[in-house]
Formats: C-alpha cells, structure tokens, sequence
C-alpha cells in the first residue's frame, strides 16, 4: 500500500478557495472557531480585505467530501512584510498537520509575492504551533474581547538562492 509521506488526513487538499460556496464556508468555519465561542455575531470573522477576493489570500483545507476542516489568510502590510491572520482548524482534526500545512501554503504565497519577513498576533495558547514553525514573539499584542490574550509574532522568510 502507498504510505502517505505526512499525517495529514487521507484526501485532505490544502487550496484556495474554487467557488464562493467554499470562500463562505471557509468564513464560516472562521467563525465557529474564532468569533462564535466569543459570543461574537456571524461577519464578526471578516474584515474590509476579505470583500475582494484579490486583497488577501485565502488557503482552505478541504476533505475528500469537499468539506472545509481548516483554513487561514495572509496580506500584504507594506513592500517586505505580510500578515497572518484567522488560522483555524477543525477541533477533532487537530494535531494532524493541517494547520502547519496551511501555514506553509501561506508562506509559500507570501514568497512568491517577495515578502521577507511575515508577523502575526498569536492567541497566547497556540504560540507553541506558531514557534514550531520558526515564529518568535516579538511582545504583547491587544487581547481580544477582553479576554484572549495575545503575542506579536514574527518570521523572516528565507531569501532564494541567488543566480
Ligand atoms: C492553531 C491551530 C490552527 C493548529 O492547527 P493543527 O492542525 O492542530 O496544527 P498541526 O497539527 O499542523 O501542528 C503542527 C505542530 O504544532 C504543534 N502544535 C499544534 N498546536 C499547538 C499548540 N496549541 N501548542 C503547541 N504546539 C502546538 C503540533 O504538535 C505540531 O508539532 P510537530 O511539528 O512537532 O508535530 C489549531 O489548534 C486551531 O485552530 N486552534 C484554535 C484557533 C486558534 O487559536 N487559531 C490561532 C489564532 S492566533
């Protein structure tokens, strides 16, 4: 049998988003995760940069059922620097991968646009993925809902070789 090279659910496809049924259930899953528990109303998950499909790019992780599991964001700040913003994943499919394959599907994007260093504001209890995959804090970051705490987090990315 063909043994995957990685722990990443059978199927699982890490994309952008094809049709705006997935962009609105990438958003919604956005919001089960990140708003909802928080008592925040649904759009609550979006902000200006998530009106155009073109200002931030949207990474989803879809299942062979076509479901979306997982997903996160990356803009652009200035020349040299990107932001990560809503990473989530599904609560029963953690710690399989998707969320650091995700992340690299972002970094990989921020490259291709010639970013050289990526920042984001960690919740405090996920500072240990983001540090997995090469993030320092940097210093505290506002606490969201006046409840979450948050780090400031940051990347250089790695220059390509020259020639
Ligand atoms: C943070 C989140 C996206 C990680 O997704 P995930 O699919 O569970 O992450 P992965 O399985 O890809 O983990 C990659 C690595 O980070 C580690 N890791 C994952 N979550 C971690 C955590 N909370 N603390 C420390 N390490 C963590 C994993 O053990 C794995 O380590 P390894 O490379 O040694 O095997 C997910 O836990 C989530 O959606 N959390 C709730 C929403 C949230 O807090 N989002 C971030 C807002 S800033």
């Amino acid at each position: 049998m063909k043994q995957r090279k990685s722990g990443l659910p059978a199927g699982l496809q890490i994309r952008v988003p094809r049709t705006p049924a997935e962009r609105e259930a990438a958003f919604h899953l956005r919001w089960q995760i990140l708003r909802q528990p928080w008592q925040q109303p649904p759009g609550s998950e979006r902000d200006d940069l998530d009106a155009r499909e073109d200002a931030a790019f949207l990474v989803i992780a879809v299942d062979a059922a076509g479901e979306v599991r997982g997903t996160g964001r990356l803009h652009r700040i200035d020349a040299t620097t990107g932001q990560i913003r809503y990473m989530a994943v599904n609560p029963g499919e953690r710690g399989r991968g998707t969320g650091r394959a995700i992340l690299d599907a972002l970094e990989a994007e921020a490259a291709r646009w010639g970013l050289n260093r990526l920042v984001l504001n960690a919740r405090e209890d996920v500072v240990g993925f983001y540090t997995r995959a090469g993030y320092a804090v940097s210093g505290p970051a506002p606490t969201l809902f006046g409840a979450i705490p948050h780090q400031r987090m940051e990347k250089s990315l790695a220059k390509p070789p020259e020639g």
